[in-house]
């Protein structure tokens, strides 16, 4: 039953009745010790006295990702590979994904335009890969705190005339923490200085060592400016995909990462995903974080409008509730009910946690004045 006497909630609150009617009182509501409150104001009467109200959950996360089950082998199909570029300020990384986006639009996919979503993908012969366009530090710090792993290869830029410098040692350690691949291109090789045996020489020092040399870390040497073995690049994160056996079953409901994200003042909250698993389409109920919602409409990396979006295919998704945060996980759910659930339970476990601390810091003070 939704309802509680006052006196039956005083003895669970180890309060006075008397206090409790004084609080009712000041609310404006007169009651006796017999009369009876409703669901919620019995739960403002315990909030008011600083407590927390185990609300009953209809679902926990827990319940709703029982459906988490692991794909067979027949379910999984190749996925092109995630891939993010990293390394020191100013050794060409947003030079490299120009060059990049660049050797894609000659071959012409209609148009070539790319709208900035936080992520594209390029296509390479018969195979594509999708770029997160977030700097690979930034990528990986917001994403890996939330335990999020999005890549699966990383492009570390070095520049030539500079070597390995202490952001470029930064983007390894990021790297080998996420167990991402390293690919390593040598950029800035049209410069006079340029000396990619020296930069070879400096990743030997810091465990990665060349192919070329024995090791297994592919080095390619590019430059961005002047669009130099830009496809070799490529080719080498294909084969580097290859060697790693992506898979993920398209047939099931999705799964991935929230890249990005904004309220935009016409569409309301803009989200750009990475599907991870499965296939997410247009209707679709999704829960990212806080927010909720079905899915509106989506937009691919080219500013398309999208039906649906496979594993590794990143889209902008119009139609959640709030703005979810980048690194926050979405997955999509059966209805809206449980979408709902799923977002109010993870509410309330915040406030939960939140009144937690805030009492933790007032019985701290308290002990102080004492
Ligand atoms: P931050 O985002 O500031 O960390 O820099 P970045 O790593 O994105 O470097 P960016 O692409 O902005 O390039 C830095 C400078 O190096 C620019 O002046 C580029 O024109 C230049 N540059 C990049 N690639 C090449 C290259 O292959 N050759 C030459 N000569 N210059 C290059
Ligand atoms: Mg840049």
């Amino acid at each position: 039953p939704n309802e509680i006497t006052v006196g039956e909630l005083a003895s669970r609150m180890k309060k006075s009745p008397a206090e409790i009617i004084k609080k009712l009182m000041l609310l404006g509501i007169m009651a006796t010790v017999n009369e009876t409150l409703d669901f919620d104001t019995a739960s403002l009467m315990v909030e008011e006295f600083g407590g927390i109200v185990e609300k009953e959950i209809i679902l926990t996360d827990e319940e709703i990702l029982f459906d988490d089950f692991e794909d067979t082998a027949e379910q999984l199909k190749p996925r092109s590979p995630v891939v993010v570029v990293m390394g020191h300020v100013d050794h060409g990384k947003t030079s490299l994904l120009d060059a990049i986006r660049d050797t894609n639009v000659t071959e012409g996919e209609f148009g070539g335009i790319t709208q900035h979503i936080g992520a594209h993908r390029v296509r390479v012969g018969e195979k594509k890969i999708t770029f997160l366009d977030t700097p690979g530090h930034e990528a990986f710090t917001a994403m890996r705190a939330r335990g999020a792993l999005v890549t699966d290869i990383a492009i570390l830029v070095v520049a030539a005339d500079d070597g390995i410098m202490p952001q470029t040692i930064e983007a390894i350690n990021h790297a080998k923490a996420a167990e991402v691949s390293i690919i390593v291109a040598i950029n800035k090789i049209d410069k006079d200085g340029a000396n990619p045996d020296k930069v070879k020489q400096e990743l030997m020092e810091h465990g990665l060592v060349p192919e070329e040399w024995g090791g297994d870390t592919i080095c390619v040497e590019v430059s961005a400016k002047k669009r130099q073995n830009i496809k070799e690049l490529l080719e080498m994160v294909l084969l580097v995909a290859e060697m790693k056996e992506l898979k993920a079953n398209p047939d099931r409901k999705a799964k991935g990462t929230v890249i990005e994200s904004q309220l935009d003042k016409g569409r309301g909250s803009v989200a750009t995903v990475l599907v991870q698993n499965g296939t997410l389409h247009v209707g679709d109920y999704v829960v990212a974080g806080t927010a909720s919602g079905r899915v509106r409409a989506m937009n691919n990396d080219k500013g398309k409008s999208v039906k649906k979006a496979g594993p590794s295919i990143p889209v902008e998704i119009l139609g959640l509730s709030e703005v979810p945060e980048g690194g926050d996980e979405f997955y999509v759910v059966e209805d809206e009910r449980k979408a709902r659930s799923v977002v109010e339970n993870r509410k309330f476990q915040e406030k939960k946690e939140k009144q937690k601390s805030a009492t933790a810091i007032s019985l701290d003070n308290l002990f102080e004045q004492i």
